[in-house]
């Protein structure tokens, strides 16, 4: 654990990755960064949406990095709190953020803030990196107002496994792993946050959540086999032929499956989960 969090403070000079941390979520002089830039515009977009702060507010940027959120928040009038783990790309930061920014160097798992000092926080791919998810989303229930909004989006399922991930682990020694969503929003109950919800579609459809309880029986639905369905929409039409059920017919079982798939397949590998104190 100290190792990764030690990789985690030397990682931009050993990756060298201080070219991209300059001008991310864009494409660095030279590189082809359009794949990765569309994914983390989408991600802020869609934590944006989950938020909503007020202009004023207070916003934890946590595992900010080199602070592109921070720096994208503020532009809504949104203060920010800035905190990493790493003072090398908390500099980057500091010439991003100018120097009226607040930039904190410190550990998510024991956050230098006092209880109750923010009104909300984000955390964009920096959750999976630190070794204890609870305690990290403690400190963040901890520090949250009553009725802050904390808005995650990780890499979910099969992440540790990728060519990236295996090489950031590997020659760099931080801490690469998958958090899917039940992952997720068990620990946001266990660190105390009253509500938490997963929330797949957030373009052009925000108000959509799936709670915990849907989330579990979607994730049984999405890996059921054909026969049992098979079977279980013969019981069904039998019962609905007999008069007994007015249950839909057996083609919209089969889209509405193929959705629940999708949508399954989509947040499980990549999570937003929106929690609130
Ligand atoms: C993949 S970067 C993401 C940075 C930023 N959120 C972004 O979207 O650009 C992960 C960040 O988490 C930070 N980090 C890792 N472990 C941490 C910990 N225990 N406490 C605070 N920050 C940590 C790293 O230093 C790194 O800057």
């Amino acid at each position: 654990v100290a190792d990764s969090k030690q990789a985690e403070k030397t990682y931009l000079s050993t990756a060298g990755t201080e070219r991209w941390e300059r001008v991310k979520p864009f494409s660095s002089p030279g590189h082809d960064d359009v794949a990765e830039g569309a994914r983390l515009i989408h991600d802020f977009g869609a934590a944006l949406q989950c938020l909503r702060p007020s202009p004023g507010s207070r916003v934890l940027d946590l595992g900010a990095g080199s602070g592109w959120v921070s720096e994208w928040l503020r532009r809504f009038n949104v203060e920010t709190v800035t905190v990493d783990i790493a003072v090398s790309m908390l500099g980057v930061a500091r010439t991003r953020l100018g120097p009226k920014a607040w930039i904190i160097a410190g550990d998510l798992e024991q956050l230098p803030l006092a209880a109750g000092s923010v009104d909300h926080a984000i955390c964009l791919n920096a959750l999976h990196h630190v070794p204890d998810t609870v305690a990290a989303l403690r400190e963040t229930w901890r520090v949250l107002r009553p009725g802050g909004r904390l808005v995650v989006g990780e890499p979910g399922r099969g992440h540790e496994e990728g060519g990236t991930s295996r090489a950031a682990s590997d020659a760099f020694g931080v801490q690469e792993r998958a958090l899917p969503p039940d992952v997720l929003l068990d620990a946001c109950r266990a660190a105390g946050f009253s509500r938490s919800v997963v929330k797949p579609l957030l373009s052009g459809v925000e108000w959509y959540e799936v709670e915990p309880a849907r989330w579990a029986r979607w994730r049984r639905h999405a890996g059921t086999r054909r026969p049992l369905r098979a079977a279980r929409r013969v019981g069904r039409a039998l019962i609905e032929f007999a008069g007994w059920g007015k249950n839909g017919p057996a083609f919209e079982d089969a889209i509405g499956m193929e959705l629940v798939r999708i949508v399954h397949d989509a947040a499980d590998s990549h999570p937003v989960v929106l929690a609130t104190k």
